[in-house]
């Protein structure tokens, strides 16, 4: 049976990390599922979004998934411990599930001159402060500012990314985030919808911030877990297939998804329990 790598978003975005690790691990197959039906996530309550992590992560090991990545920085921030702590044990103990937010805190820090980055994120996920504790453990001397952008999935989903419409929303929030410090040097786009209003966001930008997206991140840091952890490497399949799969309507997800992956894809319903 094939046992591929399972990558999970609210919608699209984790398409964005899926192009890196393709790119960067092509020899595994891997699963994405992206639950359009119920997107966005970023502003839904813990409860919800565990709740309908969980159900996808157990989709995920009905498909055979060995290992799965949560391409979702809202789903990590809100789901991701509990499904480690208090799920896995007891429903597939040798199963893994990993998710952006630990990979990206790791390394963050390392492209700040200043000591000084910004989060830009959906609301679950600053509410939810697990950027400021793991780069707490990882940059203790960093400091951390964090921005809420709920406008900026609804943007996205809705193709208005490159509209004129869309730059009063990226000024807005990069505004808010600039009056909390004029010392921030780097920007993480911690919402993996974001690296589509890359351009736009570059243009408000202050020159000589950089903007940090997390797909080489989180590809990078998969590709170092698997060599640390060559039992996992080793149950997970290799024939460099991929198949996209959505809640909601499979043609409408292969209109938008190439604009998030990079080219054309063919996707599949599916029915989360
Ligand atoms: N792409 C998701 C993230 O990285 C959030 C999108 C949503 O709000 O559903 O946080």
């Amino acid at each position: 049976m094939s046992a591929p790598i399972g990558v999970f978003d609210s919608g699209y975005g984790g398409l964005t990390i899926l192009k890196e690790l393709k790119k960067q691990l092509p020899q595994y197959d891997y699963i994405y599922l992206g639950d359009n039906a119920r997107a966005p996530y970023g502003t839904r309550s813990f409860e919800t979004v565990y709740e309908y992590t969980l159900e996808a992560v157990k989709w995920f090991f009905e498909q055979g998934c060995e290992l799965v990545i949560l391409a979702c920085n809202t789903a990590s921030a809100k789901a991701l411990r509990n499904i480690q702590q208090l799920d896995l044990p007891n429903i597939a103990p040798d199963k893994r599930v990993l998710g952006v937010i630990r990979p990206s805190s790791e390394v963050l820090g390392n492209f700040s001159q200043t000591g000084a980055v910004g989060i830009m994120a959906t609301t679950g996920t600053v509410q939810s402060e697990s950027y400021l504790l793991e780069m707490a453990k990882f940059f203790p001397k960093v400091q951390v500012y964090q921005q809420a952008c709920p406008m900026w999935v609804p943007l996205i989903e809705n193709g208005e990314y490159e509209q004129p419409g869309a730059d009063y929303f990226v000024k807005a929030y990069l505004d808010a985030l600039f009056s909390q410090s004029k010392d921030i040097d780097t920007i993480l786009l911690a919402c993996t919808h974001y690296p589509l209003l890359e351009a736009k966001i570059k243009s408000h930008l202050p020159l000589g911030v950089k903007i940090i997206s997390q797909g080489d991140i989180v590809a990078q840091s998969l590709a170092q877990y698997l060599d640390n952890h060559p039992e996992m490497a080793q149950k997970c399949s290799q024939s460099g297939q991929i198949q996209f799969f959505t809640t909601d309507n499979a043609e409408t997800f292969e209109k938008q998804a190439s604009a998030f992956f990079g080219q054309k894809i063919e996707a599949n319903h599916a029915d989360l329990a």
